[in-house]
């Protein structure tokens, strides 16, 4: 018997901000290691900056754990800046108490331009 196999190799998931009609929400995204860096995160950004756009929000957010410096420099590389927080690591701009009292994240903002 022939037996499918499906690897799925990334995965985005994002939301339209319900409070924010021109924001869109980047909530995580997941590219398996053996396909990494070969512009597949890239490409499901672009599809959800796509589907922001359509919906008129010209403002994409996400945010990540100040550890995790693979997705700070990934999200920098594609355009995002780093929002002002109110505290910092090593230099990196630092927002406390965002999820919980002991909760740190670096924020994510890219604005988008229509076409
Ligand atoms: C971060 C992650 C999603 C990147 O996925 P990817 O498919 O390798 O990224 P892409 O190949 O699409 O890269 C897009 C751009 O970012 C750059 N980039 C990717 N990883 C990078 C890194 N660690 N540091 C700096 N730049 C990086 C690429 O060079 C590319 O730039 P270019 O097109 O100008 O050459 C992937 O490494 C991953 O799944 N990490 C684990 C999960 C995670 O940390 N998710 C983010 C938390 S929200």
């Amino acid at each position: 018997m022939l037996k499918q196999v499906l690897i799925l190799c990334g995965f985005l998931v994002g939301f339209f901000s319900q409070k924010y009609p021109s924001e869109g929400y980047i909530h995580f995204v997941g590219i398996h290691p053996d396909v990494r860096k070969s512009g597949l995160a890239r490409t499901l950004y672009q599809k959800f900056f796509n589907t922001c756009l359509l919906d008129s929000r010209t403002i994409v957010k996400s945010c990540t754990a100040p550890i995790n410096k693979l997705s700070i420099g990934f999200h920098k590389q594609m355009g995002f800046s780093i929002e002002p927080g109110n505290s910092e690591i090593d230099g990196l701009p630092i927002t406390t108490g965002y999820l919980d009292k002991n909760d740190q994240k670096v924020l994510f903002k890219k604005i988008l331009t229509p076409r």
